[in-house]
């Protein structure tokens, strides 16, 4: 039998005056029990022996984590949409914005690395690269930026890869904005509508044209803040492709990636690219 916390009471809290928290627990802590903090803080295993690889590799692990987190939170705002709820869209999509802030802002620890740092276990990390990670495509596949060779590397890893799978054929973020635009009377294509959702979503001059009438109303007009909402967020993600293209051009130049592309050549094509494309050419007409 556990006896009562305060019967235990180290003598240092016990001269506090105000209640301690308890000590005492039958088995692991609640803490534990809801956080996990043991598992997650022994799934660090560095492949060199350089000290710096620590931090790059829980950098890795925590942007990880962000990229669940948004993922999560994107998918809400798609279900939202599709039961016409605004408010809970707009209120996930705003908690994502802050985590995208948080996300971006991991980057410092990384962001001044010389080649010689990154040299020194560069080489531990054999083919692996970020360009593998499953929770970025997810990502992406919400965004509308669909692509079925992306299930390739995830071949043999059937969790990861079904997930995936299912990512790819449901409809992304921005179909479930687009139908939601035209159940509310905007004059969105069906093409745009009926598209196969499994293929990556390319722009459409219709689309522009409907960003372009909705942001003539009012700045507080709910389909302007629904734009807006979504214009925070594509800036957030091209603002992490460019500061991971400046962390990479830092770290390694011109040298090929740990992955097998062209490396920084190949990241600043895919960092020139905008996210809700339409959002961003509709202004010009505006
Ligand atoms: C200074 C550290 C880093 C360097 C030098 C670096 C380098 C690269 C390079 C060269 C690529 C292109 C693919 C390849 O050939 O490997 C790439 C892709 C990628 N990296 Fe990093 N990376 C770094 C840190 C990170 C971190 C911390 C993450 C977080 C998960 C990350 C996520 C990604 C993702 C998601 C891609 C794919 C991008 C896309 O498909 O457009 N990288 N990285």
């Amino acid at each position: 039998m556990s006896q009562h916390p305060h019967e235990r009471m180290p003598a240092e809290a016990a001269e506090d005056s105000e209640q301690a928290p308890g000590l005492d627990f039958e088995g692991t802590t609640p803490y534990e029990d809801y956080v996990q903090a043991d598992v997650l803080t022994h799934l660090q295993h560095p492949l060199s022996k350089d000290p710096g690889e620590m931090v790059f590799l829980v950098t890795t692990q925590v942007m990880e984590l962000w990229f669940t987190v948004i993922v999560h939170e994107w998918e809400t705002a798609a279900k939202a949409l599709r039961r016409d709820d605004l408010p809970g869209a707009f209120a996930a999509l705003k908690r994502s914005a802050y985590e995208l802030q948080s996300l971006n802002a991991s980057w410092e620890p990384l962001a001044h690395l010389t080649p010689v740092q990154f040299n020194a276990y560069r080489s531990a990390l054999g083919e692996g690269s970020g360009f593998q990670s499953a929770m970025y495509r997810r990502m992406e596949f919400l965004l509308g930026e669909k692509s079925a060779s992306m299930l390739v590397p995830h071949r043999g890893a059937p969790r990861v890869h079904g997930e995936l799978e299912k990512a790819l054929h449901e409809p992304s973020l921005y179909d479930e904005v687009l139908r939601y635009l035209s159940r509310r009377g905007e004059d969105v294509p069906a093409a745009a509508l009926e598209r196969d959702v499994t293929r990556r979503y390319e722009p459409d001059p219709a689309v522009e044209a409907v960003w372009a009438r909705v942001y003539t109303h009012d700045p507080e007009a709910e389909l302007v803040r629904l734009g807006e909402a979504l214009t925070e967020v594509a800036e957030l993600v091209w603002r992490w492709r460019n500061d991971h293209l400046v962390a990479t051009r830092r770290a390694m130049g011109s040298k090929t990636g740990t992955g097998g592309s062209a490396g920084v050549a190949w990241l600043e094509k895919r960092a020139a690219k905008n996210v809700f494309p339409e959002l961003w050419t509709a202004r010009s007409h505006v």
